[in-house]
């Protein structure tokens, strides 16, 4: 089996690590292509829990060669405070390989995240405020950073002061903050140079020579679809490619190799910062999913937005990822309920629409349209085969796959690695 990729179908916070998980020891890489210390994801190993940011989770996984490829930005205090981290508590993270070609967040790039934030009011994204748009930014202006300029003092000044011409009178001028010296940031990028060199490789090479030996190799994608700078609920997204196709641009493999898109679902939706949510609940409902469901940001700690399924949403998803299977998250959440609606199509300025809108103000006032299906009160954390779901649990999944776009082969029905419900392989 070549190369897979997993993606978030909704708005991020899926649990992808769970699919991660299930795939385990048949992964011999995984890759983060896309985005930064923004993303978050926990994995709970026995009583261990582990929150990780920048990191990709199979780093938890032995014998797994993880890999930061060259759509990723950066923050490298993060990358090595996470990484001691890890070590304390006794991960292996000597098999970690970054790429020589992805951009660098430094401290300019956190400060601009920050008041360029604040400079649009109302208009506010409702960034991670890790700097990750501005890196990107730089990267397709052509005055980013990236991680090989650090083995070369004097390229690193020159694109460093570069960066900052232009930077530094923004700050002043308009944003009345004080200008950041190019010595203070050289200094402290250099501060990593030694420690980072043994990790850094031509990762598109490496990632190409595993695949050709057969090598299984996992892409695991930060955020989700409904994020990603294209295809996302834009301008209300992340600045990175988090769909499937930007696991090829992101690492340098060639599409073609992608044989599997593994595409996950929470059992409900959540969405953290701005931006349009149809089936958003701003009723004791959605407080109910968020403290069942502990709708927490893992990076910034802000309470999730909360709301039922959406299915428009999963079938776009299915269809700008090529999704083969859907695995879908926290189904033991909606255990309890009596009834549990699922949003089906939308109205927009009473018409139905099947499809999620392409103009951005008809999604901010689309409708949902609601189907109702019957609750189930078991606890269904301990059930690892479709059977031993109750009725109704079996019939939500099953209406949920009849319009969400592709099967559903995975259902999650509890935190712990294990508590998984297998209906197909993954990789067939
Ligand atoms: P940024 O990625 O920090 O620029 O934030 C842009 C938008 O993406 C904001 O709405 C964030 O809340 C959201 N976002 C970024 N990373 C994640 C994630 O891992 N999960 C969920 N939302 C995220």
């Amino acid at each position: 089996m070549p190369a897979i990729v997993i993606v978030g179908a909704q708005w991020g916070d899926e649990g992808k690590g769970k699919a991660t998980d299930l795939l385990g020891s048949r992964i011999d890489y995984v890759v983060k292509f896309n985005g930064g210390n923004n993303a978050g994801h926990t994995v709970v190993i026995g009583d261990e829990k582990y929150a990780l940011h920048l990191l990709p989770s199979g780093i938890l996984t032995d014998g797994v060669v993880p890999v930061i490829a060259n759509g990723v930005v950066i923050d490298i205090e993060v990358l090595f405070h996470e990484l001691a981290a890890l070590t304390a508590r006794g991960v292996d993270v000597s098999k970690l390989v970054v790429s020589a070609n992805a951009h660098v967040i430094t401290q300019y790039h956190r400060t601009l995240d920050k008041v360029t934030e604040r400079f649009l009011g109302k208009r506010q994204i409702g960034t991670t405020g890790r700097g990750i748009g501005p890196s990107y930014a730089d990267k397709i202006n052509r005055v980013g950073i990236r991680i090989q300029d650090l083995f070369d003092e004097n390229i690193l000044r020159q694109k460093v002061e570069g960066a900052l011409h232009q930077k530094n009178q923004l700050l002043v001028k308009l944003y009345n903050r004080r200008a950041i010296s190019v010595d203070e940031i050289v200094a402290d990028l250099l501060s990593y140079t030694e420690r980072l060199r043994p990790l850094v490789a031509d990762t598109g090479l490496l990632l190409n020579q595993a695949l050709d030996a057969g090598k299984t190799v996992l892409f695991e994608g930060g955020q989700a679809t409904m994020l990603d700078v294209d295809h996302g609920t834009y301008p209300f997204v992340t600045s990175s490619s988090s769909t499937a196709g930007g696991a090829s641009t992101g690492s340098g493999i060639g599409p073609g190799r992608i044989e599997r898109v593994i595409g996950i679902v929470k059992a409900y939706t959540t969405r953290v910062g701005s931006g349009p949510f149809p089936t958003e609940l701003l009723d004791e409902s959605g407080e109910y999913l968020r403290a069942k469901g502990f709708e927490f940001g893992t990076t910034t700690g802000r309470p999730r937005r909360t709301g039922w399924y959406d299915a428009p949403v999963a079938r776009y998803s299915a269809r700008v990822n090529g999704v083969t299977d859907f695995v879908m998250t926290k189904l033991d959440v909606l255990s309890g309920l009596e009834k549990i609606p699922v949003c089906v199509a939308y109205e927009v300025d009473g018409v139905r629409v099947e499809e999620v809108p392409v103009s951005q103000s008809d999604f901010h006032h689309a409708v949902p349209i609601y189907e109702e299906f019957p609750g189930w009160q078991e606890d269904i954390s301990a059930a690892r085969s479709f059977d031993d779901l109750p009725r109704n649990a079996q019939d939500y999944v099953l209406a949920i796959e009849a319009i969400s776009g592709c099967r559903i082969s995975a259902i999650g029905v509890g935190p712990e690695r294990d508590a998984i419900v297998v209906r197909h392989d993954l990789l067939n």
